[in-house]
């Protein structure tokens, strides 16, 4: 790794962002992310108690694929709206509602600390892996409690990146996953947010506050995909904060695809802290 390089873009001066990008192959991570959690995710919706006719609202919602989930579930008299900053993603999801006829979700650009939607209206309102991207965790978990009505639920699922194994060993995963923390932080996110959201729902005022930890892992085959195509998305980031040069970036996600493919290593999905509440 580029030692040197290191020194040269102190902490205070970057300002937060979204580090794994909003381009094509960002968007083709997603999917892949949703394809790892998608069962997890329903069944953490499903024990909120979603059900036809809620309003729902998905906040830093991506290409929509949850938002859209959601959308089949509450059926034509319920509604759901996704917030994201990211327009390419919003512009994805708006085409890939259009394709499915969805008439009952909407997409809009909008930031997670102040999200252009109206107050105490949502019986549901949802955030995925975003928490994690975002320096002020609790201005938004108090801005997602300010969308939801009275009884209604906030439901926030995030990674926690400790916790994640290889066997027999694969050292490419494990440097992989610590540039991934060191990025993350140096914009401003949180690798580890996951075991912070109960006591962070709790300080927002939020009750009935459970939680489960869940690591999807094989059979599902993208689950070790999804490792080399976030640090393939994560490149740019890396290489302007000076953590890797480029070259070494490539070279350790080609390190981690041999691992990817070969069928004696076992690795888990990154473990999702998945958390359920009620706002009194
Ligand atoms: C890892 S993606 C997750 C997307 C989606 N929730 C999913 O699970 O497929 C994180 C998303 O948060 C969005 N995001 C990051 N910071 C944001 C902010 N301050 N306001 C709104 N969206 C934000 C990004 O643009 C990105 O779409």
């Amino acid at each position: 790794m580029n030692r040197a390089a290191q020194t040269q873009h102190p902490t205070k001066d970057r300002l937060p962002r979204y580090t794994l990008g909003t381009d094509s192959a960002a968007a083709q991570r997603l999917r892949v992310l949703d394809e790892v959690y998608h069962q997890t995710t329903w069944a953490l919706l499903e024990r909120a108690g979603l059900r036809e006719g809620w309003h729902c609202a998905d906040i830093g919602c991506g290409t929509g694929l949850v938002t859209m989930a959601m959308a089949g579930h509450v059926g034509a008299a319920g509604r759901v709206i996704g917030v994201d900053e990211a327009g390419t993603f919003i512009d994805v999801a708006r085409q890939t509602a259009a394709e499915r006829k969805l008439k009952n979700v909407e997409f809009g650009s909008g930031d997670a600390y102040a999200p252009p939607l109206p107050s105490a209206q949502f019986d549901l309102v949802y955030a995925r892996c975003l928490l994690s991207h975002l320096d002020k965790p609790l201005r938004a978990i108090q801005a997602m409690t300010a969308l939801a009505r009275p009884g209604g639920r906030v439901v926030i699922e995030d990674i926690d990146c400790s916790g994640v194994f290889a066997h027999p060993k694969a050292p490419a995963l494990m440097r992989h996953l610590g540039l991934y923390q060191r990025v993350m932080r140096l914009y401003g996110g949180d690798p580890l947010i996951g075991r912070k959201l109960p006591r962070l729902c709790r300080q927002t005022g939020l009750t009935d506050v459970r939680f489960e930890v869940v690591s999807p892992s094989e059979p599902l085959k993208p689950v070790k995909r999804l490792y080399p195509l976030t640090l393939t998305c994560l490149k740019p980031a890396i290489v302007e904060a000076g953590l890797a040069t480029a070259r070494d970036v490539d070279a350790l996600t080609a390190e981690l695809n041999a691992k990817v493919d070969d069928p004696d290593v076992t690795f888990p999905s990154c473990p999702m802290v998945q958390v359920w509440t009620r706002k009194s």
